[in-house]
């Protein structure tokens, strides 16, 4: 049986791309839908054909609906924890876009509700699901890369100027600027692979282009315990891209191009000795793997693999890059 969810915030990111990828997945169903912005339920309602009373503009009355189960929320990070904790105590259950809280304070708060009221309550780091990164992980676990010496990513797009944005506004963003939004997504994709706590976080931020308020380009490094060294440059002024993904090895090294971002043929070379290997799986939604996977959760208790915990650890390592950018030193986690 399907799931039947209320996606809360039908704007930019959840009506072009995860709405869509959502109805893709068998135990997803869409029951009803909420937003802030009248135009924005409107225009959702017409292009994911949602019946008018099931159309709602406060949060408290999608709420109420009894066919609700449970909440996908898409909407700024400032109001992610709020939100959450409402449908919590509604007794639904929670799927959060990234990161779970502007703070960990916020983040602690959520995870506290759900366990408290035996809610399920999931994250969207949805790199962990690309096929390559998860062919990563594999050869990580099972020793082909022997010890892994380091992990570099980057996630690189142009974002100009918009009076009003949210993301370009730190109060609102949750500090930063690619740093959190896709850095959010690149710190818990290595924290997942190596599979092991931060010890150490050094960050830099400019603004090369633009001259809003967060950071338009950084680069952030992560010494883990286990001795692996992550390095990742993201930013906001970088429009020609390949988002290149690589993992360095005693044994193997893997080259990945265009795994993150809107690409749907990525690329990989994995090298072992004097031997190349192409590798070419078959490309796979990401986002309807994780709604796929987050109403699973719901309807057979398989768990999901990222739930609330793992978004306090993000908030808390978003945090010290924060910090780490503002002090301009090492920051000791
Ligand atoms: N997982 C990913 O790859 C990914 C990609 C992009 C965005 N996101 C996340 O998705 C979320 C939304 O991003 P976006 O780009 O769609 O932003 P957006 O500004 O385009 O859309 C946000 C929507 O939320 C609505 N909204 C604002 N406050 C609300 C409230 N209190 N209650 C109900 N609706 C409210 C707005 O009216 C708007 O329609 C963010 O958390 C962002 O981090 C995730």
């Amino acid at each position: 049986m399907a799931v039947k969810f209320g996606v809360i915030g039908v704007g930019g990111f959840s009506f072009n791309r995860s709405l869509p990828a959502f109805l893709n997945a068998d135990h997803f169903e869409l029951a009803a839908i909420m937003d802030a912005v009248s135009e924005n339920v409107k225009n959702a309602s017409e292009k994911f054909s949602v019946p008018e009373n099931k159309c709602y503009h406060n949060v408290d009355d999608l709420l109420a609906d009894p066919d609700v189960e449970a909440v996908m929320i898409s909407t700024p990070v400032h109001t992610h924890a709020a939100l959450a904790l409402k449908a919590i105590e509604s007794g639904k259950h929670v799927f959060s876009e990234k990161p779970l809280g502007r703070t960990t304070a916020e983040a602690e708060k959520v995870v506290a509700a759900a366990d408290k009221n035996r809610i399920k309550l999931g994250v969207g780091f949805h790199l962990r699901f690309h096929v390559l990164h998860q062919k990563a992980k594999e050869l990580i676990d099972d020793g082909s890369f022997g010890n892994v010496n380091l992990i570099r990513m980057q996630n690189h797009l142009n974002y100009p100027e918009i009076v009003g944005a949210w993301r370009q506004n730190p109060e609102m963003s949750g500090g930063g600027g690619p740093s959190i939004d896709v850095g959010s997504h690149h710190i818990d994709l290595m924290c997942y692979l190596t599979g092991s706590p931060v010890k150490e976080i050094t960050a830099v931020a400019a603004n090369q282009v633009h001259k809003y308020k967060v950071e338009d380009i950084s680069l952030i490094l992560l010494r883990f315990e286990n001795g692996t060294l992550g390095m990742m440059d993201l930013s906001w002024n970088i429009p020609h891209r390949f988002n290149v993904f690589e993992v360095y090895g005693s044994k193997a090294s893997l080259y990945c191009e265009k795994t993150v971002g809107p690409f749907r043929d990525p690329y990989a070379r994995l090298l072992t000795g004097d031997k190349i290997e192409e590798l070419t799986p078959e490309y796979q939604d990401t986002y309807t793997i994780e709604a796929e996977a987050f109403a699973r959760w719901i309807e057979y208790d398989e768990p999901f693999l990222i739930q609330g915990t793992e978004g306090i650890v993000n908030n808390r390592l978003l945090e010290k890059v924060n910090e780490a950018i503002l002090t301009k030193k090492t920051i000791v986690v």
